[in-house]
C-alpha cells in the first residue's frame, strides 16, 4: 500500500490514532490535522471544566439535561427525538465540542443492567430509529455522533472482560440490527466499541465485527474509537479496525504501533488508513456550518419540557381520575416531588442548566393551595421515629386533600454505570407509605422515576400510574403539565414491565460466571419472550393511555415496487381532547421454518389529532426488516410465506390483523451426503434422480418416494434422513454421488 501521509513519522501517525489526553485527539498542525474534542452524552453536553480532574464526572459547564434515552425512548417519536439531537448539537458546537459521545443503542437484555438508562429499548427497531433520530440532529450541526456501546454490551457486570456468548441470529437479528440501522440510515462520523468480548474477543480487537460487519457489510466510512480504557492489545486492536484509542496514555501504546510497523508485525497501510480516517473526521467537523455561537437555554429548557411531556407514560387512569382538575386538593407526596430524580449516574452525568421541581411546578398549575409531605427518607438515613413522623404527616395530607399525588421510584444510588441492579422492587418503606396513603384516601396517583424498569406490586390497587422513567431537567414541569392535561399523555413503553424478575427472558443466564453469559434466550428478548411464552405481564411494550380514546378502521397491507410492505390504516380521535397516538405494526410468519417470535415490531408512528379529526397513518415495513440472518449461508433471508401484520395500540392490543403472501430468497446449499431427502425432493435435479432410483428398485422404490414427501406415512423422516444413510437402504456409493451430484 502506497504512504498516504508521506509528511508524516510512524511516531506522528502512530499518536494520531491515540487520545492526546482524556478528551481530545492528538493533533498534527503542519499536517492539518487538528485536535478534537470528544465529550459525553448522550442527553446533555457533560463538557468538563478545564480545571477539572479527569474523573470528577459532576464538575462540568451546565447544559440542558434533555431526558436520557430511557425516558426519551417512550415518545416513539423520531421527529422528537431529532429535534433533541439538533439542539444538543447546537450545545456541542457552541462549548466547541467536536464529537458529542452517543447514542447508546444497546438492547435492554435483563431489566437489571445497571445502565438501561442510557439505551433506548428492548427492541432493535425503536432503537434504531431513535438512535438514527438522533444522529441526524446532532450530526446536522457539524458535530459527530459516536454510536455505542458497539457491541453485546449488555450488562454491567464484569463489563470490562465478559465475554458475551451469543448466537448468530441473535447477535444479528436482536444486537447488531439497531446498529445497522442507524449506521446505514443516519451514517453516523464515529462508533465507539464496547469493552466486553463478543463470544470470545474483545469488541476493541474484533476484526470481524469493526470491519467485516460495520465496514464491509454497512458501508460505515467513519472512524472506531475504543471505549475509555476498552483497548487489551493496541495493535491487534488497530489491526482489526479500531482508529482511535481512548483517552490517551502519553506514547505508551502508541510506541508499540510504532515497533510493530517497524518490525513488520503491522502493515503500517493500516496505520495510514486510520490516519485518513481522522483526517476525515476532523473535515467533516469543519464541513457543516456550525450556526450556534450561544445557546437559547430558555429554548432549550422548553424543548425539554416539551420532550419529558411526549414521554411520560401513563400506564393506568381508572375512572378518569386523570388529568386533575384546577380546582382540586392536591397533596403532593414522597420526596422525590422536592428532589428530582432525572438522570443516571456514571459518565452521562449533566449538569443541567436549571432544575423543575414538581412539587413548584404542580403548585404554579393550579389555583388551590397544594400540601407537601416528604414521606420517606431518599438518603436512608432516618430513624424509625423518624419514618413513623414522616408517614403519620403523609397520612394526614392525604386524608385531607382530594387526591393524593405520590411520588415513588429508585434511590439514585441504585441506578449507575458500572454495577447491574439485584432486583427490581422499589424501596419497601416507599410501598408502606403508598399503603398507608391508599387507605387514607383511595384516590391517588402514582408517579414514577426510575432507569430500569421496576415492578409494581400495587398496579391493581392504584387507580392512576404515571411512569416518567427518568425525565431531564425539565420533568417536573412536564409531569405538571400531564397531571393537569395541558399536555395529553402519549408515551408508550418501550421496554415490557413483567409482574416479577423471574418471568424476564434472561432471568437464568445473567449476569453469567467465570467471564462468560451465555444469552440463552437467544432471539426471545423483551415482548419477544413474553409473547412466545404466553406469560402475563403487568404492562406489555408499547403500551400507553390517553385522556382522549382513538379508533382504528380501514387497515390495509400491499407489496411496493422495491418490496416493502405498505402498511396504512385511518386513526381516528373520537375523544373530546386533542392528543397524539402512537401507532404500531408487527409482524408474524405463523408457518414458518426458523425460530421466530410470534410478534415483531416492524413500524411505528407519532400522530397529532385535535378532538374528533381522522388521519391516514401510513407506515413502511422494510423487506430487509422481514428477513432473518441464515447462518447456513450468513446472508439475510427472507421466507416465502404468508405473513400477518398486526396494527395495534401496545404489542397486545391489536386492533387489525392482515395477511399477505410474500414471495422470499431461495436459498440454494450445495448438496452433499449430509443433504436431508427434503433438500434432495426440493432439487429438481437431485428428485429427479430419485425418482429414476426409485423405479429401478420395485417395491421398494415406493418406501423410497414415501421418504421424498413429508406428507406420506414415512414422510416424517423426510427432514432428518442424510442421503448418505440411503446405503443402508442398499442404495451403491455411485448411485449416491449421482444423487448429490
Ligand atoms: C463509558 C462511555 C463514555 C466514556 C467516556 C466510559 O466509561 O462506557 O459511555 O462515553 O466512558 O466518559
Amino acid at each position: 500500500m502506497t504512504d498516504t501521509n508521506p509528511s508524516l513519522t510512524t511516531e506522528e501517525k502512530a499518536s494520531l490514532t491515540s487520545g492526546s489526553d482524556f478528551w481530545h485527539t492528538e493533533a498534527v498542525e503542519r499536517a492539518g490535522i487538528p485536535s478534537l474534542m470528544l465529550t459525553d452524552g448522550p442527553h446533555g453536553v457533560r463538557r468538563q471544566r478545564e480545571s477539572s480532574e479527569q474523573l470528577d464526572l459532576a464538575d462540568s459547564v451546565p447544559s440542558t439535561c434533555f431526558p436520557p434515552a430511557a425516558g426519551m425512548a417512550s415518545s416513539f417519536d423520531v421527529e422528537l427525538v431529532e429535534r433533541v439531537g439538533r439542539a444538543l448539537g447546537d450545545e456541542s458546537a457552541a462549548a466547541d465540542v467536536d464529537v458529542l459521545l452517543g447514542p447508546g443503542v444497546n438492547i435492554k437484555r435483563s431489566p437489571l443492567c445497571g445502565r438501561n438508562f442510557e439505551y433506548f429499548s428492548e427492541d432493535p427497531l425503536v432503537s434504531g430509529e431513535l438512535g438514527a433520530a438522533w444522529v441526524r440532529g446532532v450530526q446536522s450541526r457539524g458535530v459527530g455522533a459516536s454510536l455505542k456501546h458497539f457491541a453485546a454490551n449488555n450488562q454491567e457486570h464484569d463489563r470490562m472482560r465478559v465475554s458475551s456468548d451469543v448466537d448468530p441470529r441473535a447477535l444479528r437479528e436482536i444486537y447488531l440490527r439497531g446498529f445497522q440501522r442507524v449506521v446505514e440510515d443516519a451514517k453516523p462520523w464515529t462508533v465507539m466499541c464496547s469493552y466486553n468480548r463478543i463470544n470470545g474477543v474483545f469488541a476493541s480487537q474484533n476484526r470481524w465485527l469493526l470491519t467485516s460487519v460495520l465496514r464491509d457489510e454497512w458501508g460505515f466510512d467513519g472512524i472506531v474509537m475504543s471505549d475509555w480504557g476498552a483497548v487489551d492489545d493496541r495493535v491487534a486492536a488497530l489491526a482489526a479496525g479500531l482508529d482511535l484509542e481512548m483517552p490517551g496514555n502519553d506514547g505508551r501504546t502508541d510506541a508499540q504501533i510504532v515497533s510493530a510497523v517497524e518490525d513488520g508485525s503491522l502493515d503500517a497501510g493500516v496505520l495510514d488508513v486510520a490516519v485518513e480516517r481522522l483526517r476525515t473526521l476532523a473535515e467533516r467537523t469543519r464541513a457543516t456550518p456550525r450556526t450556534a455561537s450561544t445557546v437559547d437555554h430558555d429554548a432549550h429548557h422548553a424543548l425539554a419540557r416539551e420532550a419529558a411531556g411526549r414521554s411520560l407514560v401513563l400506564l393506568k387512569n381508572e375512572g378518569d381520575l386523570l388529568p386533575l382538575s384546577p380546582s382540586a386538593r392536591v397533596a403532593v407526596i414522597g420526596e422525590f416531588a422536592e428532589r428530582p430524580r432525572f438522570q443516571g449516574a456514571g459518565s452521562s452525568l449533566i449538569n443541567p442548566t436549571r432544575l423543575d421541581i414538581a412539587r413548584d411546578e404542580i403548585q404554579r398549575a393550579t389555583a388551590s393551595e397544594v400540601t407537601y409531605a416528604r414521606g420517606f427518607d431518599l438518603d436512608g438515613r432516618a430513624d424509625a421515629d423518624e419514618l413513623a413522623r414522616l408517614r403519620s404527616e403523609a397520612i394526614d395530607a392525604a386524608a385531607a386533600a382530594d387526591v393524593a399525588v405520590v411520588f415513588l421510584g429508585l434511590p439514585a444510588k441504585d441506578e449507575t454505570e458500572g454495577a447491574d441492579r439485584a432486583h427490581i422492587d422499589l424501596p419497601a418503606d416507599q410501598l408502606d407509605l403508598l399503603d398507608a396513603v391508599l387507605s387514607a384516601n383511595p384516590h391517588t396517583v402514582v408517579v414514577l422515576s426510575h432507569g430500569g424498569v421496576v415492578a409494581l406490586p400495587f398496579a391493581d390497587r392504584v387507580p392512576a400510574i404515571l411512569d416518567g422513567w427518568l425525565l431531564g431537567q425539565a420533568g417536573g414541569g412536564a409531569t405538571a403539565d400531564v397531571l393537569f392535561g395541558i399536555v395529553n399523555p402519549s408515551g408508550r413503553l418501550a421496554e415490557t414491565v413483567p409482574l416479577r424478575l423471574s418471568d424476564s427472558p434472561a432471568f437464568l443466564d445473567f449476569p453469567g460466571e467465570f467471564g462468560h453469559v451465555r444469552y440463552s434466550e437467544g432471539l426471545f428478548v423483551g415482548y419477544r419472550w413474553y409473547d412466545a411464552r404466553d406469560v402475563e405481564v403487568a404492562f406489555p411494550f408499547g403500551h400507553g393511555l390517553s385522556y382522549t380514546s382513538f379508533s382504528y378502521s380501514d387497515a390495509s397491507a400491499t407489496v411496493t415496487a422495491s418490496g416493502d410492505v405498505e402498511v396504512q390504516v385511518t386513526v381516528t380521535n373520537t375523544g373530546l381532547r386533542a392528543g397524539r397516538e402512537v401507532v404500531q405494526v408487527y409482524s408474524g410468519l405463523p408457518r414458518t421454518e426458523v425460530q421466530r417470535a410470534p410478534r415483531e415490531l416492524r413500524g411505528f408512528a407519532s400522530v397529532e389529532l385535535a378532538a374528533g379529526a381522522s388521519t391516514r397513518v401510513e407506515m413502511t415495513v422494510r423487506r430487509a426488516d422481514l428477513t432473518y440472518w441464515d447462518r447456513r449461508v450468513d446472508q439475510w433471508i427472507l421466507e416465502s410465506g404468508t405473513y400477518r401484520f398486526d396494527i395495534g395500540a401496545s404489542s397486545r392490543d391489536i386492533r387489525h390483523t392482515m395477511e399477505l403472501d410474500l414471495e422470499g430468497d431461495v436459498v440454494t446449499l450445495p448438496l452433499s451426503e449430509s443433504s436431508s431427502l427434503g433438500e434432495i425432493a426440493r432439487d429438481p435435479a437431485a428428485s429427479a434422480v430419485m425418482r429414476e432410483i426409485a423405479a429401478s428398485r420395485g417395491e421398494q422404490g415406493g418406501l423410497l418416494m414415501q421418504l421424498l414427501d413429508p406428507e406420506t406415512e414415512m414422510g416424517g423422516l423426510n427432514v432428518s434422513f442424510p442421503a448418505g444413510r440411503l446405503r443402508m437402504m442398499g442404495l451403491s456409493d455411485d448411485e449416491i454421488r449421482r444423487l448429490v451430484g
